[in-house]
Parts: C-alpha cells; structure tokens; sequence
C-alpha cells in the first residue's frame, strides 16, 4: 500500500511538472515584445534591435524618442520603413557592437537633405 502511495505522489508530480511546462510555452509562444509598431518620426537616442527567436518569429526594433519636452518614449518601430531599415543595416555593419551603437543614431542626414532635425 505504502509503494502504491509513493507511486501515486511521483506520479502526481510529474504531471504538474508537465502542466508547468506546457503553461510556460503557451504563454511565450508568439511572444514579441511589440505587440504592434509604429513609424517613429523625431530625434531618437537609443535603440535596441531583438532579433527572431523561438518565442517571436519577426525582429523588432525598439527605440528610444526624446519628444519636444525631453522625456523620452520607448516605441516599437515600424521595421519595414526606410530609416528603421537604416537603422537596422547599421546595426548590422556595426556587428551589433553595443559600444558603437551611436555611431547609428548620430545621423540625422536623411537620403534626400530635406529634413534638418534639432
Ligand atoms: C530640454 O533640454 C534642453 C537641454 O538640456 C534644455 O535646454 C531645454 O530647456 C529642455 N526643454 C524642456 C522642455 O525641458
Ligand atoms: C566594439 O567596438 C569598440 C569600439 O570600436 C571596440 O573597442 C570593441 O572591441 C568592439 N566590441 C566587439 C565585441 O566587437
Ligand atoms: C543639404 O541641402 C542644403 C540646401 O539645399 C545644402 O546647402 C547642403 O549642402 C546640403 N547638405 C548635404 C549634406 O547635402
């Protein structure tokens, strides 16, 4: 009686160590931290590029904006414009080098010369 009891307590536990693990993937499958973007106009001081993994199946491309009154704003940048695809063609000539990440931003030259951000 004893073993069938121990037998049943194993065998308990192992099934909530089951459920625990299914319970983990469904909440990380489809899992990106964007769950939508956005164009990203203005002066931009930071980025941050996640790149496909298990749990989200595109690169997002999270940037830091200083609006007009300083404070700044975590936004997920559209992936699929011309400066986000700067951005991210940067990044990648950089080798994702964190330490020269500036080296990115510090560019407000837009291709045609129109816009002078300040
Ligand atoms: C924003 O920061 C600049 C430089 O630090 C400062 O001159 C300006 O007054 C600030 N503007 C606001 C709205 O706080
Ligand atoms: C990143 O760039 C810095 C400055 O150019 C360099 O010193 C450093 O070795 C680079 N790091 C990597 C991981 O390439
Ligand atoms: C940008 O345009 C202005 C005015 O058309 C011109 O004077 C300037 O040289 C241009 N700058 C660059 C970097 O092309």
């Amino acid at each position: 009686m004893a073993i069938l009891q121990r037998n049943c307590a194993v065998l308990l536990v192992v099934v909530a160590a089951a459920c625990v693990e299914l319970y983990q993937a469904q909440t990380s499958i489809g899992r990106c931290a964007c769950p939508k973007v956005q164009a990203v106009k203005g002066k931009i001081s930071d980025f941050q590029v996640l790149e496909k993994r298990p749990s989200c199946d595109k690169t997002e491309l999270i940037v830091t904006r200083i609006n007009p009154d300083n404070s700044t704003q975590k936004l997920c940048m559209f992936t699929e414009g011309v400066r986000a695809k700067r951005l991210l063609s940067c990044w990648e000539s950089i080798n994702k080098n964190e330490t020269r990440k500036m080296e990115c931003i510090d560019r407000p030259k837009m291709a045609g010369n129109s816009t002078t951000e300040k």
